[in-house]
């Protein structure tokens, strides 16, 4: 009896799944027909594309040109007919990571970069055409009137966000959990990630590790997994770039700086009453706005760290990380208030562009004093690499290129502030 019964739900599950594969070996026929012409014409225009293809995941699996390009373009002349896919068309068969980067920061790098207030001001090969800060933050997510102005640069290439760690046509996911996956964009001025994963102990061992010379398995964490942990799109760090948090934290000292840095950021006005740029610092996402929301992205960091560390260990690491934070404010908090007073005393007069008669963070190198591009550096460059050196265990980029690099612009800038008082004085004014 019992053996009747497994017996007639054998028969049926091996005939569900015969059919299921049918099916799939049927759409895979359809998709393999579809895109013959494809395959042979690209073949000789474009080799190299067809042969990462053939040497990718989805081309076994029946994923052709087509499914991702539509078949509207069919000869060498109507090429614009081609689509271009969006994040949309990998959902369809990737709804779990899909759904876990819409909730995550990368989504709103594209949001994030059209917010800053002086974007109308850099050249639009540098935006749409992605030659510079879009070329990075091509990552977010775009609505229909941001493809539609890309569209006005060039065809309306990067907007599928997820080929830029699991690059087109290989689309590899040992790609995208390399750290060098993440290189091209986490570099440079503002926050050198990379070169400061390099050279710590981490990077050194990841290094080691696959030049063979410590063991494949040994523990050597990369940027995907303390990121990206269980494959998790959703990515997202407590204190995150600007590394501010609203309300700032329960320090009264510290609280009174980071309100100063919010004022240079304009997200506060002068007085410290919030602003319109408040709106947008919510929508992107640029602080954590609670102190619970703060608590959740370092408790999954912590749980990262006790893979190989012990949880006291991990906690003091990071903890030292937030004193670093608390420290360097306040070297950019006096550093703000020292170019504001130039303005209170009429030493320098407002642009007609800034909002207020206060320093002005976000215009960036387009800054209209040196004083004030030696500030902006202060903030982006040096400060950032203080706590992000002090985040990545690199004792370089915390001490030399940023702590160090602090002090001396504050100097310069209180000397250089001197100076323009004496200036002024002899030229009549104060
Ligand atoms: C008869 C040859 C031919 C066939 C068939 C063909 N293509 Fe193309 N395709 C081209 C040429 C030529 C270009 C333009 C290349 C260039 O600018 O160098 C192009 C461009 C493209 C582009 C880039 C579009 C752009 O705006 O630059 C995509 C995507 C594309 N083809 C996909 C496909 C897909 C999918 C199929 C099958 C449905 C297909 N092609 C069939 C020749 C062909
Ligand atoms: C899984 C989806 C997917 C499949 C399958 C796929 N493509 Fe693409 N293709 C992309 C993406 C993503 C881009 C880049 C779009 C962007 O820049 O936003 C792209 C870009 C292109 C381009 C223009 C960019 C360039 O580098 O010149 C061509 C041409 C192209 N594909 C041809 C093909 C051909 C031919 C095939 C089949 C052999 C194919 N694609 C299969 C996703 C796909
Ligand atoms: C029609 C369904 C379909 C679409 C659309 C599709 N994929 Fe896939 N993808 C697959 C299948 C099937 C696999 C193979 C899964 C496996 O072997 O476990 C795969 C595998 C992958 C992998 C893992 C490759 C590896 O090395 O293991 C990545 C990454 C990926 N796809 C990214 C994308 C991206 C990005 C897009 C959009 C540009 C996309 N896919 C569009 C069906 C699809
Ligand atoms: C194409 C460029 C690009 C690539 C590749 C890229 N990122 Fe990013 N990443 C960005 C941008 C731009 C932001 C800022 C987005 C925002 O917050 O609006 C960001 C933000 C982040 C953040 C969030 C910081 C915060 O504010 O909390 C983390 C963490 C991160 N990336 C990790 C990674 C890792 C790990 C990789 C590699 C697996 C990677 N990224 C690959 C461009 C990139
Ligand atoms: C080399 C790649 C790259 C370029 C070029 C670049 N960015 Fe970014 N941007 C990033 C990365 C990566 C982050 C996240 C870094 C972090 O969290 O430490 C980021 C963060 C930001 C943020 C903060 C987002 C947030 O939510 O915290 C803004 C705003 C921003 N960039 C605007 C711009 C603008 C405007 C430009 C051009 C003037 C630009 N970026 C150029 C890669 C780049
Ligand atoms: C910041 C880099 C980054 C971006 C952007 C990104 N991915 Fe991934 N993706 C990864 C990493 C890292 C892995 C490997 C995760 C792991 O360890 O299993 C991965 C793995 C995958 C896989 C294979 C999963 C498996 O278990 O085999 C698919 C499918 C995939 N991603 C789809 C997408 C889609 C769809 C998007 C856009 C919505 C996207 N990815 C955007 C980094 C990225
Ligand atoms: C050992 C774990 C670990 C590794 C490896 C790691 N990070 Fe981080 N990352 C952190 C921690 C911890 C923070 C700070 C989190 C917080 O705000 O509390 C952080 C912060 C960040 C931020 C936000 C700004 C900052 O720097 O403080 C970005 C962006 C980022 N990491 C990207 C990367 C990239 C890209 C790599 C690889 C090149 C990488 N990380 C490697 C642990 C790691
Ligand atoms: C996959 C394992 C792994 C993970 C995850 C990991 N680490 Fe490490 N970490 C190591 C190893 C191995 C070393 C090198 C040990 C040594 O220096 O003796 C190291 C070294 C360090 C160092 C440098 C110590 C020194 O003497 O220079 C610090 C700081 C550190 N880790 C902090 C962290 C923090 C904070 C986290 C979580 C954000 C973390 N690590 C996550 C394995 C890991």
């Amino acid at each position: 009896m019992r053996r009747s019964i497994f017996l007639r739900r054998s028969i049926s599950f091996l005939s569900t799944f015969l059919f299921l594969s049918g099916l799939f070996v049927a759409q895979n026929a359809a998709a393999q027909a579809g895109s013959k012409a494809c395959i042979d014409c690209h073949s000789k225009t474009s080799p190299g594309i067809v042969h990462d293809w053939r040497l990718s995941k989805h081309s076994k699996n029946g994923v052709a040109c087509p499914t991702c390009h539509g078949s509207l373009h069919k000869t060498a002349a109507d090429y614009a007919k081609a689509k271009i896919p969006t994040p949309e068309t990998c959902a369809a068969c990737h709804p779990k990571q899909f759904d876990q980067f819409k909730s995550g920061k990368h989504a709103l790098a594209w949001v994030a970069m059209k917010a800053m207030p002086t974007i109308h001001w850099q050249p639009m090969a540098m935006i749409e055409g992605m030659k510079g800060c879009g070329g990075c933050h091509q990552i977010g997510l775009k609505s229909k009137q941001d493809i539609m102005e890309i569209k006005k640069t060039q065809p309306g290439f990067g907007i599928t966000s997820c080929d830029v760690c699991h690059t087109r046509h290989l689309f590899s996911v040992k790609e995208a959990r390399s750290p060098q996956a993440c290189r091209t964009c986490h570099t440079g001025f503002d926050h050198p990630q990379w070169e400061m994963y390099e050279g710590s102990k981490h990077g050194v061992r990841y290094a080691l590790k696959r030049e063979g010379i410590l063991p494949r398995d040994a523990a050597a964490p990369t940027c995907q997994e303390c990121h990206m942990a269980n494959g998790n799109h959703e990515v997202r760090t407590a204190w995150g770039f600007l590394g501010l948090r609203l309300p700032p934290p329960g320090d009264k000292q510290w609280a009174a700086d980071q309100v100063t840095i919010l004022k240079g950021l304009g997200v506060l006005d002068p007085q410290g009453k919030p602003t319109a740029l408040l709106a947008a610092v919510k929508a992107a996402d640029l602080v954590r706005l609670t102190a619970p929301s703060w608590q959740h992205e370092r408790d999954r960091m912590l749980t990262v760290c006790t893979r190989c560390h012990s949880l006291a260990y991990a906690k003091s690491q990071l903890a030292l990380g937030d004193k670093i934070i608390k420290d360097s404010d306040h070297l950019m908090a006096e550093a703000i208030r020292t170019v504001a007073a130039l303005y209170k005393d009429g030493v320098l007069k407002k642009p007609s562009y800034y909002p207020y008669a206060y320093p002005d963070l976000l215009t960036f190198h387009n800054a209209p004093t040196p004083i004030e591009q030696k500030l902006f550096v202060m903030f982006s460059e040096h400060r950032m690499r203080t706590f992000q050196g002090a985040f990545h265990a690199n004792p370089d980029y915390a001490f030399w290129y940023g702590w160090s690099a602090m002090a001396t612009d504050l100097t310069d800038i209180k000397s250089m502030a001197a100076q323009l008082r004496r200036q002024k004085a002899s030229a009549g004014g104060i």
